[in-house]
């Protein structure tokens, strides 16, 4: 007798653990799903089948209008809106911004100018906003314009490799290199302001690329930062 006991308690406990288990396309089954399933609509899915989730749920939800019923657990449409979609278009001429609040950067290749007299960092000059532009300078700026920025990273300098003949101290070798890299520390650029920096690392300059769409706004700012203090 007590064996049996046993066997039935065991049997059905195992059940009752694999019963509920999720697996495959089976989401298993869900004890009070109202506290998973967001009553919130939903900007990115939508949901606009009426009966989908009536199987979930015992509660009816409210008639949303006069003429339809008491929508299922899932349903995520917003009947208010065009074509029922949750999220609507922004409003005429709003402007997005990114993560921090800052507007696009706006103004083209040849306004550089205009921006390196305009522009001010919105950054201060803090400790580390300059430790991170010094990261930032030695992943993006060091290998063409070296470390201190003499212009004389490894590009610059032309590392060994298939590119073009260079004779070195009678020796003639292959190198890579990038030429007129810019000393960031000579004379003429000694004095350049961080807006001038900033503008550059966005649209670049002569033979120097674009960085506008690697390297955030924010970055690009502090990178600005950590040149200044290399030009001191
Ligand atoms: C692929 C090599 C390369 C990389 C990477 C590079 N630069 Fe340059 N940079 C150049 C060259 C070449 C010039 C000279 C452009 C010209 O006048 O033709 C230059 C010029 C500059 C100038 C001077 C602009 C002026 O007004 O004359 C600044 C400032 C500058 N770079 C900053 C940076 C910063 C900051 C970074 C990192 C985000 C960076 N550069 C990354 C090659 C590079």
């Amino acid at each position: 007798m007590r064996l049996v006991k046993n066997l039935f308690v065991g049997i059905s406990a195992a059940a009752l653990l694999t019963a509920c288990g999720a697996g495959g396309n089976d989401q298993g089954t869900e004890y009070a799903p109202n506290m998973y399933h967001s009553v919130a609509y939903e900007p990115y899915s939508q949901i606009d089948d009426w009966e989908a989730g009536r199987w979930v749920t015992s509660i009816e939800y409210p008639k949303l209008d006069s003429v339809t019923e008491g929508h299922a657990e899932y349903y995520n449409s917003n009947n208010f809106n065009p074509h029922k979609m949750n999220m609507r278009d922004p409003a005429p001429n709003t402007v997005s911004r990114n993560k921090q609040g800052w507007l696009p950067y706006r103004l083209g290749k040849d306004s550089l100018a205009y921006a390196a007299a305009t522009l001010k960092n919105p950054l201060d000059s803090t400790a580390s906003v300059i430790a991170d532009g010094k990261i930032l300078y030695e992943t993006y700026c060091d290998h063409c314009h070296g470390a201190k920025g003499n212009g004389d990273g490894k590009v610059a300098g032309g590392a060994e490799g298939e590119g073009i003949k260079v004779v070195v101290n009678g020796e003639t070798k292959t190198r890579n290199t990038y030429n007129g890299i810019a000393n960031l520390r000579s004379d003429a650029l000694k004095g350049i302001s961080e807006g001038h920096i900033f503008h550059v690392i966005t649209q670049g300059k002569g033979l120097m690329w674009a960085h506008g769409s690697q390297i955030s706004p924010e970055d690009r700012w502090k990178i600005a930062k950590y040149v200044k203090t290399l030009q001191k």
